[in-house]
C-alpha cells in the first residue's frame, strides 16, 4: 500500500486508463508503480507483463492502451514504452512544484491517517526486575519505541505495556537479601539498591552457599504466591526500588514508557488459573509426563514429535507460557485490543508461534486479531560475538549510554561554536541519537555489530549526519532572513531540484512500508536518501547566490524547508531529536 503517495496516485492514473481502453479493473497497488532509477525518468509502471497474462494479450498492447488514455493528465507529462511493456513515466513540472507548496508547513509532510483506526497492543522493553537492564533489552525499548510512534501518528491506538519479569521464584531470595541489608516488613526501606545486578549476585551467592538462606527465600516465594501481607509489601517495595533504575534508562534513551505502562508477569499472576481452566474446559489440554499441555497442531521437533506448551507444571505451578496465554487472552479480550505485537528478542520465536496457536485454539485470538512477534537479532561486538564488557560482563545500559553521550561530546566540541549548557544538550541529541539509530537502521531481524566509529561518523547512513544536514538547512534558512512564504510556488527545474523533490514526495510511502513491515529502517533509509538528495541539490543548485533570480531562490528556499521539515519529522518518528545546531 503506497499511501499518501505519489506512485499510488500515478497508479490510480493508470488503473482508469485501463479501464477506459481495455475494460479491466485493478486496484492502484496492482498498477505496479515503481521509482525509476533512470535518468530523465520519474517512475516505472510494470503493470503490463502482469495484466497481460491475466487477460490474454500482448504486454506492449496493455502498454499502449494504458498510456494513450493517459495522454492529457494533469500528473503525466510524457510516458515511454520501452522493452516488452515497461511504461516511464516523467511527471509534470506543475504537478510536482504544486504538491510541493501545498506539503509547505504540513505537519504530516502529506502522510495521510488511516480511515480504520485500530488498537494496537504493544509489549516493549520488558526487562526482569530481578536483574539491571542490559543491551539485549536496549533494542526491545528502542524498536518499540520507534514502532510505537509509527503507528501511532498514521492514527492507530497504541497501548503499551511492559512485560517486566515481576514474579516468580528469584524474588523469594531478594527479598530475605533485602531484610538481611536492613529492610523491615514495615515498609522501612532505610536501604537503596545501588546496583541491581550485584544485589542480585549476592542474594544468588548466599542462596547457593548458605542452606538457611536456601531456606527462608523458599519459604518467602510460597509466602509471595499465597498473598501473604507483609511479604507482598515488600516485593512492592523491591520492585519500586528497581523499576527507579530503569526508569533512570527510560528518561536518558528518551523513551515514554510510564509506571502506569508497567503489566508485569505478576499482573497476569491472578488470572492464570482461569486461564488453564478453560483451556481445559475447551478439550485443550493433556496431560503429560504430570504437567498440564496443550499440543498446538504444526509444532514438532525434529524427531517429529509433537511439542508441548506446557500450562501447568507438573508441580503444579505456572510459568511463562501460560503468563503468556493470559496476557494475549487479556489484551484482546479485556482490553479488545486488535493488533498485538511483542517486541521480544528472536530466540522466543517459537514460544510466541505456539503461545499464539494456542490462543486462536482457545478462540482468543480470532481472524480479527492480528499477533505478530516482532523479532530482533543481537548486537555484537567486534569480534562478532553478543557484546560484553572488558571485564567479562554484560554491558550495562546507563553506562553504555552515558559512554555515547560523552563521545558525542567530543565531535561536537571539534565542530560547534557553542557555550557549554547548548553543547551539553547537543551532546545528549546526538549521542543517544546514535545509539537508537544504529539500532533501528539495520534490519531488526539480523544481528549488528556495535561500533562507535560508525554510529558517530559525520558522513553516511548515521543519526548524526541527518542532524547535521538539517542544522546546515535551518542555518540557510536563518541566513535567508526569512522562512519562505505559504503558497510560494516551487518549480523543480534542474535535476538535482526533481531528484530531491521526488524523494520529499515519496516519505508519505517511507511511512507506510515501516509500518507495515514493522520496520524502522525503511524511515532510515529513506531520510538518508533524503539528505544525499539535498546534499546533491546544494552542489548544483545556488540558493542565496546574488545572481539567483528572486523567484529561484524562493523555490529552493521552499525546498530546503521541506526537507528540513521531513528530516525532522522522521527523525521525531525514531524517537530521535534533531537540534537546531549543531
Ligand atoms: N522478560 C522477558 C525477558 O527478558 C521478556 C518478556 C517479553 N514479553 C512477553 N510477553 N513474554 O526475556
Amino acid at each position: 500500500m503506497l499511501q499518501g503517495d505519489v506512485g499510488l496516485e500515478l497508479g490510480g492514473r493508470i488503473a482508469a486508463a485501463l479501464r477506459t481502453a481495455l475494460d479491466v479493473s485493478i486496484t492502484p497497488e496492482e498498477a505496479l508503480i515503481r521509482p525509476s532509477g533512470r535518468a530523465g525518468v520519474d517512475y516505472q509502471c510494470n503493470v503490463a507483463m502482469s495484466l497481460a497474462k491475466r487477460i490474454g494479450r500482448k504486454p506492449r498492447e496493455v502498454a499502449e492502451a494504458a498510456v494513450e488514455h493517459l495522454a492529457a493528465d494533469d500528473l503525466v507529462a510524457s510516458t515511454e514504452i520501452a522493452g516488452p511493456g515497461f511504461i516511464n513515466i516523467v511527471l509534470r513540472d506543475d504537478w510536482l512544484g504544486d504538491r510541493l507548496t501545498t506539503l509547505l508547513g504540513d505537519p504530516r509532510a502529506g502522510v495521510p491517517v488511516v480511515d480504520a483506526p485500530r488498537r494496537f497492543a504493544i509489549d516493549y522493553s520488558s526487562p526482569n526486575l530481578a536483574k539491571e537492564m542490559h543491551v539485549g533489552h536496549l533494542r526491545s525499548s528502542i524498536i518499540g519505541d520507534a514502532l510505537l510512534r509509527l503507528i501511532e501518528f498514521i492514527g492507530h491506538e497504541v497501548i503499551p505495556h511492559n512485560h517486566v519479569g515481576d514474579w516468580g521464584t528469584p524474588f523469594g531470595m531478594l527479598i530475605e537479601h533485602l531484610l538481611d541489608e536492613g529492610w523491615t516488613a514495615d515498609g522501612a526501606q532505610t536501604y537503596a539498591i545501588a546496583d541491581l545486578n550485584s544485589f542480585y549476585q549476592q542474594a544468588r551467592l548466599k542462596f547457593d552457599a548458605d542452606a538457611g538462606f536456601a531456606d527462608r527465600a523458599r519459604r518467602r516465594v510460597v509466602l509471595l504466591q499465597g498473598g501473604d501481607e507483609q511479604t507482598l509489601a515488600l516485593w512492592q517495595g523491591f520492585v519500586d526500588e528497581s523499576t527507579r533504575h530503569f526508569e533512570e534508562v527510560y528518561q536518558l534513551l528518551g523513551i515514554s514508557l510510564r509506571r502506569e505502562d508497567l503489566y508485569g508477569e505478576s499482573f497476569y499472576n491472578p488470572m492464570l488459573d482461569e486461564t488453564v481452566t478453560e483451556l481445559t474446559a475447551k478439550g485443550l489440554t493433556e496431560i503429560s509426563d504430570g504437567a498440564v499441555c496443550v499440543f498446538p497442531p504444526g509444532f514438532t521437533n525434529r524427531e517429529g514429535e509433537r511439542l508441548p506448551l506446557i500450562v501447568r507444571k507438573s508441580d503444579g505451578g505456572y510459568g511463562y507460557p501460560t503468563t503468556d496465554l493470559a496476557t494475549a487472552r487479556y489484551w484482546a479480550d479485556d482490553r479488545a485490543a486488535t493488533d498485538l505485537l511483542y517486541v521480544v528478542g528472536n530466540p522466543q520465536a517459537q514460544h510466541f508461534a505456539m503461545v499464539f496457536a494456542v490462543c486462536r485454539q482457545a478462540g482468543w485470538l480470532t481472524e480479527k486479531h492480528r499477533a505478530e512477534h516482532v523479532g530482533f537479532g543481537s548486537i555484537l561486538g567486534s569480534d562478532g560475538k553478543t557484546i560484553r564488557t572488558r571485564a567479562g560482563g554484560s554491558v550495562k545500559l546507563v553506562e553504555l549510554l552515558n559512554e555515547a553521550v560523552e563521545r558525542a561530546g567530543a565531535v561536537v566540541a571539534e565542530r560547534t561554536e557553542l557555550d557549554a549548557e547548548a553543547r551539553a544538550s547537543v551532546a545528549h541529541a546526538v549521542g543517544i541519537g546514535a545509539v537508537k539509530y544504529a539500532d533501528l537502521s539495520s534490519d531488526r531481524e539480523k544481528d549488528y555489530v556495535f561500533s562507535w566509529d560508525k554510529m558517530l561518523a559525520m558522513d553516511g547512513n548515521t543519526a548524526v549526519y541527518l542532524q547535521y544536514a538539517n542544522t546546515r538547512i535551518l542555518s540557510i534558512l536563518r541566513k535567508a532572513g526569512s522562512r519562505p512564504a505559504p503558497g510560494t510556488p516551487v518549480n523543480p527545474a534542474d535535476p538535482a531540484e526533481r531528484a530531491l523533490a521526488l524523494a520529499l514526495l515519496r516519505f508519505p510511502s517511507a511511512v507506510s512500508a515501516a509500518v507495515e513491515g514493522l520496520a524502522p529502517h525503511r524511515i532510515c533509509g529513506h531520510l538518508y536518501e533524503i539528505a544525499t538528495a539535498f546534499s546533491g541539490f546544494y552542489e548544483r543548485c545556488p540558493i542565496l547566490a546574488t545572481n539567483t533570480p528572486e523567484d529561484v531562490r524562493q523555490s529552493r528556499l521552499v525546498l530546503a524547508a521541506l526537507t528540513s521539515q521531513v528530516l525532522t519529522l522522521g527523525l521525531s518518528l525514531l524517537g530521535i531529536e534533531a537540534p537546531e545546531r549543531l
